[in-house]
């Protein structure tokens, strides 16, 4: 399954978007329960055109987009007929989820839905198996029996109302065994994936924040990465303390070389936008993800010994030609091999599109007895201008 392997925009949105801090405000805040929930009587994100971030996304090179459709706060961004506490009771009115998935099918964009296991406002949304329970109502007991029956309401309604769905996301292991849930999604959504935090194994492993997978293994299993542009929250966040663009490009690179899949999160405002301060990251990092003309996605591991000096590479193939990946960059403007199947046709540096050269080289740093070595040379990367790009090299044998 690790042919799945593709690029796609994560989107945390809700009411807890006004309070400017994070999506689980409510929890990491302790606000009162009427203070927080009261918020959804302000929410009214009148710019919200979802069109506008279906084409931010296709403008990166992602291929689908995973929305929040309940966050642990319980509340609903879609028309649910199983609880008032949703988007059609707030001054907005309007059905956000419809609305995006309708941008969706219009520009071609895949839809993936995240839904929240722990659910802080629902009567038995109290799980004492499972974690991030901070909020939920402990007074009226547990009745998993009653949730259940709630969830597999509500996750019936997104599974046949919204279209074809790309991938179901689960959050928060609910440490439950119900594995009709995942049957019922399948049965409305054949060909749907879904992952590794809900009521079943599901189909993807689903690692998050700053996880390094180790250079050069390939994933065994189908594997969705996942990380938020900023280092404090998933929703919106006003002050937020953004990763570098070379961490993020280097995690991506690492992620998709080995198979798997990797979602960027952004958290639009309560307004509805995805301010600029969002909206630029994910352009600058779609133009170096744009630049490796697919060579990240529908790839297969290239199996020869290779021995390159001095960098972590993971080395990929596709279409007969072999891909060098470099996630941290090079470290000099070349790169050597000591094994190497044979003289290239062509080299090209994809971060420019430009050709390398490439020669069999004696070169002296790298020897044996005192004696240099021949290496397949390829020289002129300008790694000054590409500092904080991860460095991709095409080699046609
Ligand atoms: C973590 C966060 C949660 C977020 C999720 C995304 O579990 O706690 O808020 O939705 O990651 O994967």
């Amino acid at each position: 399954m690790t042919h799945e392997n593709k690029f796609g925009l994560f989107i945390h949105w809700g009411f807890y978007a006004l309070t400017g801090i994070q999506e689980q405000a409510f929890a990491r805040m302790n606000m009162p329960r009427e203070e927080y929930e009261s918020l959804m009587y302000r929410f009214n994100p009148v710019q919200y055109d979802p069109e506008k971030w279906v084409l931010l996304a296709k403008e990166a090179g992602m291929e689908y987009i995973c929305f929040t459709t309940k966050h642990h706060d319980g509340f609903c961004m879609w028309d649910t007929k199983y609880s008032d506490y949703k988007i059609t009771r707030t001054p907005y009115g309007k059905d956000t989820l419809k609305m995006l998935a309708d941008a969706c099918a219009k520009h071609g964009m895949k839809l993936s839905l995240y839904y929240s296991c722990p659910d802080w406002h629902h009567a038995f949304g109290y799980n004492p198996a499972s974690t991030h329970q901070w909020k939920a109502h402990t007074e009226n007991g547990v009745n998993t029996a009653a949730y259940l029956e709630y969830v597999r309401n509500q996750v019936r309604e997104l599974c046949t109302n919204y279209g074809p769905l790309y991938t179901f996301f689960w959050d928060i292991p609910p440490r439950i065994k119900e594995p009709s849930l995942n049957e019922m999604i399948r049965e409305l959504q054949p060909g749907i994936f879904i992952n590794d935090r809900g009521y079943d194994t599901g189909d993807f492993s689903t690692p998050e924040r700053e996880y390094r997978a180790v250079d050069g293994e390939r994933f065994t299993r189908m594997t969705e990465a996942c990380n938020s542009l900023g280092e404090q929250s998933w929703g919106y966040r006003e002050h937020e303390d953004f990763y570098s663009i070379r961490f993020l490009i280097s995690a991506i690179d690492r992620i998709m070389a080995m198979g798997g899949s990797y979602l960027l999160n952004v958290g639009p405002n309560a307004e509805g936008e995805i301010t600029e301060d969002y909206a630029r990251r994910i352009r600058r990092i779609g133009d170096w993800y744009n630049r490796m003309e697919g060579a990240l996605t529908c790839h297969e591991a290239d199996d020869f010994q290779y021995k390159i000096r001095g960098n972590n590479a993971i080395v990929t193939k596709k279409n007969g030609k072999s891909y060098f990946h470099f996630p941290d960059g090079t470290r000099s403007s070349s790169i050597a091999l000591q094994y190497f199947p044979g003289i290239p046709k062509s080299v090209r540096l994809l971060n420019t599109g430009k050709e390398l050269s490439a020669s069999i080289d004696l070169l002296p740093e790298y020897q044996s007895n005192g004696q240099a070595l021949p290496h397949l040379h390829i020289t002129g990367i300008p790694i000054d201008d590409l500092s904080d790009e991860a460095i991709v090299i095409e080699i046609d044998w």
